[in-house]
């Protein structure tokens, strides 16, 4: 029945191959990274122009945060943005299950765990990449999640910490804990985490060493669970070379400086349309008219990498930079593109 539904589609052209591909359950994923910072609700909404198809992620909220802190901020997005999924650092499974609560609440598309952020900060407050050594307690954390809300709970994770002699034996076996804990996925970071005073994120994740062969021989062992692999990840080759082991990729630097780049690649994959920049331009100037017209900046910070790689990079960050709608309208009317 499916066989014969796919030769009908394909002989009328109804749809194209790659569209197809991915409106099939097994399509393979491209997530853009949590990253503290920079993937606001605006820059959220900004790379949602790039494709359709990209799952976003907000920064890292921390449970204490959530709860005492501006909730509605944290938990406000616009409805285009989807699918978003709610990355929260915490480890109290009372609390972490509160938050899942308020993440379903607002309509997020899931939860997602960070067991993998190295930073001192973090570590202190007991989760991040501290976590990785305690599944049990992640596992924890997830059935108390699962218990009062039906949104699908994910892992972010690294290999394992920098100490660890047997990382395959551990990543198997964490991997196994989320697994049947009833975790959704498993994103993960292919290097190890060193916990070391005055070794900072950014040294974690330029000084560690890649290791993807690893983490495609974990993926062999869980045929049928969801695992995304990330770092380091920018080209269409990688990929498509990484499609070829994993149900699929999750990209951080690369969308935040050259966002296009990533809808180019989106659009390969996925065959679906792709907006031109000035047309992504355009919706950026009718979103900033309407969200926040008084501090553009605070929009258009997340917005520079557009050109990247074109004649026109220099001269647009300089539009951008002059921070007024009208600026940008004025450019948008002057770019022969
Ligand atoms: C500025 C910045 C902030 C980050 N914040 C988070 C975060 O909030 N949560 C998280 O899980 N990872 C965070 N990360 C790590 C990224 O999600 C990702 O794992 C890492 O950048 C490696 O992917 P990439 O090589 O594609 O950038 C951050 C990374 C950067 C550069």
């Amino acid at each position: 029945m499916r066989n014969s539904l796919l030769f009908l589609f394909f002989k009328k052209r109804l749809v194209n191959l790659k569209t197809f591909l991915y409106i099939l359950p097994m399509r393979k994923e491209i997530a853009i990274a949590p990253m503290l910072d920079w993937t606001d609700k605006h820059f959220r909404y900004f790379m949602r122009q790039m494709s359709p198809h990209l799952t976003l992620y907000t920064e890292m909220i921390s449970t204490e945060a959530l709860i005492h802190g501006e909730t509605k901020r944290f938990l406000d997005f616009n409805p285009k943005e989807s699918p978003l999924i709610l990355q929260l650092g915490g480890s109290e499974p009372q609390k972490m299950a509160y938050c899942a609560k308020l993440a379903e609440k607002a309509s997020f598309q899931g939860v997602n765990i960070n067991a993998g952020c190295p930073s001192e900060r973090v570590e202190k407050g007991g989760w991040g990449a501290s976590l990785m050594e305690k599944p049990d307690l992640i596992a924890e954390n997830i059935r108390a999640m699962k218990e009062v809300c039906s949104l699908p709970i994910s892992v972010k994770t690294r290999i394992a910490l920098a100490e660890e002699e047997h990382p395959f034996d551990a990543l198997c076996h964490f991997v196994k804990t989320m697994q049947k804990a009833g975790a959704s996925q498993v994103i993960i970071h292919a290097r190890k985490a060193l916990l070391k005073k005055g070794f900072s994120p950014a040294d974690n994740r330029t000084k560690m060493a890649l290791d993807y062969d690893l983490v495609y021989r974990v993926k062999e062992q869980f045929p049928d669970f969801s695992l995304l692999i990330n770092g380091d990840i920018s080209t269409l080759q990688e990929v498509e070379a990484h499609f070829n082991h994993m149900d699929g990729v999750m990209i951080g630097r690369e969308a935040y400086k050259n966002p296009y780049h990533i809808g180019q690649i989106a659009h390969e994959i996925y065959g679906t349309p792709l907006l031109e920049r000035k047309e992504i331009l355009q919706q950026m100037a009718s979103y900033i008219e309407k969200e926040n017209p008084a501090r553009v900046l605070y929009i258009t910070r997340h917005m520079m990498g557009l050109y990247k790689g074109t004649e026109f990079a220099k001269i647009y960050k300089k539009v951008l930079m002059q921070n007024t709608l009208k600026d940008i309208l004025y450019f948008l009317n002057q770019v022969p593109f």
